[in-house]
């Protein structure tokens, strides 16, 4: 087993080796662009020993920007054939080939604390972001709100793909006219530990939906039947607003319109209480049907900063199930499986956004999560998930957000 310090190392060798320059993959082969949320995340571990790369992550990214404010969920700088759904499957319309579609709302949140690191250099840098991560969220506010929560219109959307969350909406969607295609995913990675093909028919045909209508949100309202309202957006949005008016107010800006975001956000988490499964859960708004999912998206609530004594009784619950917490869905679920991608593994940067939120509500819940975080990547390795009862690694390795949880949070040598 490798030291805490040899550690600390192979994970900046990770993000080094991941670094395409100015951006950085997720991982090669599996994933060889940038990610909207695992750039994030990685802004973060560059900020341990290298500031203006940090920066530079998060600039590239809102390179991709599109004219009503959207950041989409993939930048295709370079073209990869080894990646399924490429840029021309797609047809993004932003200045930067990319996907139609946006992720979690991290950056705001990341970026405040990269900015925290160095004031200085940060006051160098937040000025143009600001107005561009401003413009992000307000997308989300005008097209994308449901009663307050944030609705999703594909389930890469909520970066949570196949989790059990959208399996009614996507029951709904007859995907008969997809045609043929050909899936890079499965000869990265193990079909066991990827989505279906029942789920990648339906993930392709959203695509094709949204080509079709231009990526234009007003007819993709209209038309498109999968639309959830997700805790994973709801809490991340109401989190990163609270973040981007501190930034806001730091430099002098006015705040007004954020403000009266939260308290819209806020309500619309409320919304996501299903108040039968006792948990936060995501709700299809096509149908108005409950997903009844105990997900770990569902203990985002400590991270956007609101409380919840119910949700702790859950998770010690969930906790007392697994070897390494918290799995990305109820293992006494009869969906869970433990390598499934989003149906069962635990994930790194879900345990640091949650036990972030969870130290910082001053639960001590959170510094045993950072401790089981430590453990499982200690004894597994930097993988893209792991098996929660066994922390066998599954998905891609040398996983770029890993080794950013590693150095910014999980590390002994992180400070917390
Ligand atoms: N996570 C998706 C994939 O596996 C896309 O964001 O390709």
């Amino acid at each position: 087993m490798a030291g805490s310090r040899s550690l600390d190392n192979i994970a900046r060798e990770i993000l080094r080796g991941n670094d395409k320059g100015g951006y950085t993959i997720p991982t090669s082969g599996l994933y060889p662009y940038q990610w909207n949320w695992d750039s994030a995340f990685a802004a973060l571990g560059f900020a341990r020993f290298d500031i203006d790369r940090a920066w530079t992550e998060i600039e590239t990214l809102f390179s991709g920007q599109w004219d009503n404010g959207m950041v989409p969920h993939i930048l295709f700088h370079r073209a990869d054939p080894g990646y399924f759904p490429g840029p021309e499957v797609w047809g993004g319309t932003g200045p930067v080939p990319s996907s139609g579609i946006s992720q979690p709302p991290i950056a705001a949140t990341m970026v405040k604390r990269v900015f925290d690191k160095n004031p200085e250099i940060g006051m160098q840098r937040i000025g143009p972001l600001f107005d561009k991560i401003a413009a992000w969220h307000r997308w989300f506010m005008d097209w994308r709100l449901d009663n307050g929560a944030v609705c999703i219109t594909h389930p890469w959307e909520a970066g949570r793909d196949n989790a059990p969350d959208w399996d009614g909406a996507m029951a709904r969607i007859n995907p008969q006219k997809v045609g043929e295609y050909t899936r890079r995913d499965t000869t990265h990675v193990d079909s066991a530990m990827r989505p279906t093909k029942y789920d990648y028919d339906r993930y392709v045909w959203l695509v094709q939906l949204g080509k079709r209508l231009k990526w234009n949100e007003a007819e993709l309202l209209k038309h498109n039947p999968f639309r959830v309202a997700d805790p994973t957006m709801t809490f991340t949005l109401l989190r990163a607003q609270r973040d981007l008016a501190t930034l806001g107010r730091a430099i002098g800006r006015d705040v007004n319109d954020i403000e009266q975001s939260i308290d819209i956000l806020r309500d619309g988490a409320k919304t996501l209480w299903n108040e039968q499964l006792g948990s936060y859960d995501s709700r299809d708004v096509r149908s108005g049907e409950w997903s009844g999912s105990i997900s770990n998206a569902s203990f985002l609530c400590w991270y956007a900063g609101l409380k919840s004594t119910e949700m702790k009784t859950v998770l010690n619950d969930v906790l007392k199930t697994v070897r390494y917490g918290i799995p990305s869905y109820d293992p006494r679920g009869e969906k869970f499986d433990a390598k499934r991608y989003w149906r069962g593994p635990v994930w790194g940067i879900m345990n640091m956004l949650i036990g972030t939120g969870m130290q910082e509500m001053g639960m001590p819940e959170g510094a045993a999560l950072r401790q089981s975080t430590c453990d499982l990547i200690t004894e597994h390795g930097f993988a893209e998930y792991f098996d929660p009862h066994d922390g066998s690694p599954a998905g891609g390795d040398s996983f770029t957000w890993t080794a950013a949880v590693w150095l910014s949070w999980a590390s002994p040598n992180a400070d917390n």
